[in-house]
């Protein structure tokens, strides 16, 4: 869907200031219908990149180059990518109904299209109550939900979404998490960015973690988890006098193990893995 070729970002400093690389030799493949996370720490540079990738700000070398999915030229690439900023404008006067279809006619809709796509997204979102107030008495949650069915308004294939569960409550990060599997059945792209990791693990097949700028891990998050597991199990039995034990074993002990335990008439209740967190791994990570 998106392929970013050793991209580098330098921050040209002043009299007073360094110069700064926030992206360093990035390079990363986004899986056509995927629901990819972007994970790294506060200043890690996902916005960046995803500034870069929408072309608002250039890299300093290296290639950004979009799937013919999208489109062979510019317009056509940037009309199938829905983005939804960190910091989203929203203008406080209009009513939520009012900035959709500003947003709507700007990226080349017509009225009948913009209401339809409305009717769609806005039970999904629950935030058709809404719809009719103005802007500015929005709560934080409102506005995220507004803002992300503007940025699927104009029906994009790839949906880019800087921090979009942000600030919001457990219930709106629940529901949001499920309208972007919702999104992904449909066969859109998701590509979203984060520090919440149980977030990403949730809802990501894949995920592109980047460390000071540059890329440190790329693949799914089943993989990652498999790699950093440690292949320890617990089983849990019941002796004969119904008294419950825990064992801890490798996987190499297990079922050699498992037989001794049932030669000694324990009855086998349970043999669970134990798998590392995504946020284990990242919080390793982080810490090394
Ligand atoms: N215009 C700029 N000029 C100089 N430095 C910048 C500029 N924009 C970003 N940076 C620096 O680049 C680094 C990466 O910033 P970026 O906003 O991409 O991080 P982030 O991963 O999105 O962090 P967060 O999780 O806090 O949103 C930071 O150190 C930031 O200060
Ligand atoms: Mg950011």
């Amino acid at each position: 869907m998106l392929n970013l070729q050793n991209v580098t970002k330098k921050f040209t400093g002043d009299l007073f200031t360094q110069d700064f690389v926030a992206v360093n030799d990035l390079s990363f493949n986004l899986k056509t219908e995927s629901v990819t996370g972007f994970l790294g720490a506060n200043g890690a540079g996902k916005t960046t990149t995803l500034k870069m990738i929408m072309d608002f700000i250039r890299p300093s070398s290296g290639d950004i180059v979009f799937d013919s999915i999208l489109g062979t030229n510019q317009m056509e690439i940037f009309r199938n990518i829905g983005f939804l900023p960190e910091r989203p404008y929203f203008y406080p006067n209009l009513t939520g109904r009012e900035f959709c279809h500003y947003l709507g006619k700007v990226s080349g809709m017509n009225t009948g299209e913009i209401k339809r796509n409305i009717d769609k997204w806005a039970p999904i979102f629950k935030i058709e109550f809404a719809l009719d107030r103005t802007i500015k008495n929005y709560s934080k949650g409102m506005l995220q939900r507004v803002g992300f069915l503007v940025t699927l308004l104009h029906d994009p294939k790839l949906i880019i979404l800087d921090e979009p569960l942000s600030g919001l409550d457990p219930i709106g990060r629940k529901e949001l998490k499920s309208v972007i599997k919702d999104i992904n059945n449909e066969g859109k792209t998701v590509f979203f960015s984060s520090h919440i990791v149980s977030d990403v693990e949730e809802v990501c097949s894949d995920v592109i973690f980047i460390k000071n700028g540059s890329l440190f891990y790329e693949g799914s998050v089943d993989k990652i988890i498999r790699e950093n597991s440690k292949n320890d199990f617990t089983i849990t039995a019941f002796d004969s006098n119904d008294l419950k034990h825990i064992f801890e074993v490798n996987l190499n002990e297990k079922d050699k193990k498992i037989s001794s335990l049932m030669n000694e008439g324990f009855s086998i209740y349970s043999i669970e893995e134990e798998k590392p967190t995504l946020e284990e791994i990242v919080y390793e990570v982080k810490s090394k």
